[in-house]
């Protein structure tokens, strides 16, 4: 059997979590350039809770882990801060390693772990908002956090430690580090992560992000990604991304079959660019959806880019259009851009999409065939009139 890696991560806490390094999708969505971790840790009193559990197919080195720091039959608690799999997935394997543990959970997540894990209600302790656990000289705090990521999550806080368990909210996808100052990248793993999962609940982690602070917590240990021992960077960051903050800056994200609808893409750059918009600009079907993602947390404006494609926009640019609206990001305007060969389309599929967003739609500049010096200028009057809008 592998040996594993345990650490102390406060007095009496353990992380016992597990490093995924090989996982390379996420909800077959989203990209994993350094993997993930599903953390989970025991909180030692004289009871003990274990916060949260691990991914299916990892339950065994979970139970490893448990067991070099003691016996996983006297757990008392397993506190179930979220639902979804990749952290409760293990529950019914938990429940019967622990035959005398409790499930903690909300109201809402103890009718998905009833549904999903087959928890029963006589395992189940259901928790509201300020409701605390005493493990013997030591208090778990639940704070109900909905939204972040589903409906029922909530944070657990360990009082005296002031370590916060935030579950999803706070992480981020790599399996480097164990704690903040150990991945140098690990902001733009965060931001990347925020824009895939966060951004579409963004008043609800403005809330999440107030509970935090009142807490105070000296470390903010999330369920995926390094722990932070510096919580003041992360809660700095999280204010400002879900405050809807933007910056001066665009993303083209664009497809071009012939390379007509990249030649106005080109003029849309440089012009931006020339306007003193900081640009960044995506070729769709060789481009990180996860990149993209940081991006739009603080982009002030989308330039959508696409040929027409029998009679609508390239699938590559519906793609991208569907995840805009679904993510919901703070950018304020929009341009489209598209070239056609017979007949168009795209312009119109594009607004139909990206109307319901609530972005303003500045401009469009479609063509037939490839570009003319009047179809260049009519886009670089665009990029100068989007220039304008986004520095009102
Ligand atoms: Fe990491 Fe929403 O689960």
């Amino acid at each position: 059997m592998a040996q594993y890696d345990v650490q102390e991560i406060s007095k009496g806490v353990h992380w016992v979590g597990v490093r995924d390094w090989d996982r390379r999708m996420f909800d077959e969505l989203i990209p994993l350039p350094q993997g993930t971790t599903y953390n989970a840790y025991l909180v030692r009193g004289e009871k003990t809770a274990l916060i949260d559990t691990v991914n299916p197919g990892f339950e065994n080195e979970l139970l490893a882990k448990i067991t070099m720091v003691m016996n996983p039959a006297e757990i008392d608690y397993i506190v179930m801060n979220h639902a979804e799999p990749d952290h409760a997935g293990s529950i019914p394997f938990m429940l019967e390693q622990c035959p005398r543990a409790k499930l903690i959970t909300t109201k809402k997540g103890a009718r998905m772990a009833e549904l999903y894990f087959g928890a029963t209600a006589d395992r189940t302790i259901v928790v509201k908002d300020g409701d605390v656990i005493d493990l013997g000289g030591r208090i778990l705090r639940f704070a109900e956090a909905p939204w972040l990521h589903w409906p029922e999550t909530m944070f657990t806080f360990l009082e005296g430690e002031r370590v916060l368990f935030s579950c999803d909210f706070f992480g981020a996808h790599t399996a480097k580090g164990l704690w903040d100052d150990e991945n140098e990248e690990l902001y733009s793993h965060a931001q990347s992560y925020f824009g895939e999962i966060m951004m579409p609940f963004r008043k609800f982690g403005r809330r999440g992000v107030e509970k935090a602070r009142e807490l105070d917590p000296l470390i903010i240990a999330p369920s995926h990604g390094p722990m932070h021992r510096h919580p003041e960077n992360i809660l700095g960051l999280y204010h400002r991304w879900t405050s809807g903050e933007t910056r001066n800056k665009a993303i083209i994200a664009y497809v071009s079959m012939w390379s007509a609808t990249r030649a106005l893409v080109r003029t849309m750059s440089e012009r931006l660019a020339a306007e003193g918009v900081e640009v960044v600009q995506y070729d769709l079907p060789c481009s990180d959806i996860g990149e993209i993602a940081k991006d739009l947390v603080d982009a002030r404006a989308i330039i959508l880019g696409s040929p027409a494609f029998l009679g609508g926009m390239h699938p590559q640019a519906v793609y991208a259009a569907t995840l805009v609206k679904a993510l919901r990001p703070p950018a304020k305007f929009a341009a489209v851009l598209s070239s056609f060969g017979w007949g168009g389309g795209a312009v119109k599929q594009a607004g139909e999409i990206l109307g319901p967003t609530g972005m303003e739609i500045v401009g469009t500049v479609e063509m037939g065939g490839p570009p003319t010096e009047a179809e260049h200028s009519a886009v670089a009057q665009l990029a100068k009139d989007l220039a304008a809008r986004m520095s009102e």
